[in-house]
């Protein structure tokens, strides 16, 4: 860690040149993505263009074949030379995740889901990890759920306590990747409305989302990812009115009128 690393102006992500290949198809081509403490930045993209697997290589899942990733103040992790597990372990414990379908475990109460990562994995004693953990629920709205199990909370409460376990790992960096898209349209609100109010407290937040409406208002940053590249990326008003790539455009016109 050298003093430039304390700088807050610093970002406090930094990936470039993130290139991933499975088999002969490659993914990745080069992705240059930072992102600065507080920023939300929103990632969009058509599928298959590889979000998933950039915010899986941020959060140590997927190693790339060649980039760096530097997730300040810890040095930054060079893939060309290939990388070992610790590597991996360190990129991990910098992120935390929250996904599509929430993982929750079945036979386990909410409570016990949320403590579960901060106990075993973190060592945090459990009363203060069951403190912290009804602290995030009340502010979730899921306070009188503590001792519910998942299968008894409806598909929007179950990703709220997704998102409250992430939060529970106490990590400077939170990935989103389509938290609204296995519920049901009714229940995208209140999810939504989670993830806006983290962006409000300062959270630095990659959100992977199709939900354009929720985009305008809660990201600094919309980045549009396209066959492996940034296309383009901008503020939500740049890149949602005034587009400059015809590939962003046509992107966005299949979103916004499907049935044309
Ligand atoms: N583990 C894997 N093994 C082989 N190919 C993979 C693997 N994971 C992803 N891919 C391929 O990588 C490409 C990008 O996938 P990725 O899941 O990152 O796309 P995405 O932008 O998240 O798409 P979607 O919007 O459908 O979620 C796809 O062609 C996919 O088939
Ligand atoms: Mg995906």
């Amino acid at each position: 860690m050298s003093l430039d690393d304390l700088d807050p102006t610093l970002p406090l992500l930094t990936a470039s040149g993130i290139t991933k290949r499975f088999g002969d198809n490659e993914v990745l081509r080069g992705v240059n993505l930072e992102v600065q403490r507080g920023e939300v930045v929103v990632l969009i993209g058509p599928s298959g263009s590889g979000k998933t697997t950039l915010l899986r290589s941020l959060n140590g899942l997927e190693v790339p074949d060649e980039g760096t990733i530097e997730i300040r103040p810890d040095a930054p992790i060079v893939f060309d030379v290939g990388v070992g597990q610790s590597a991996r372990d360190a990129l991990r414990d910098r992120s935390a995740m929250v996904f599509q379908q929430h993982n929750l475990f079945p036979q386990m109460t909410v409570l016990q889901n949320v403590v579960e990562g901060p106990v075993r994995v973190q060592r945090v004693p459990r009363a203060e990890a069951e403190a912290q953990a009804r602290e995030l629920l009340e502010r979730v709205g899921l306070a009188e759920k503590a001792q519910a199990r998942p299968f008894e909370l409806s598909g929007g409460q179950q990703q709220r306590v997704g998102i409250v376990r992430a939060l529970a790992l106490r990590r400077d960096l939170l990935l989103f990747d389509e938290p609204t898209s296995a519920l049901d349209p009714e229940l995208v609100g209140e999810v939504l409305k989670v993830i806006a109010e983290l962006a409000a407290q300062g959270w630095t937040m990659v959100i992977v989302t199709h939900e354009l409406a929720f985009a305008r208002q809660a990201a600094d940053r919309v980045v549009f990812l396209d066959g492996g590249v940034i296309v383009e990326e901008g503020t939500p008003e740049q890149i949602f009115t005034r587009p400059t790539q015809e590939r962003t455009r046509k992107f966005l016109d299949r979103i916004l009128r499907p049935l044309d």
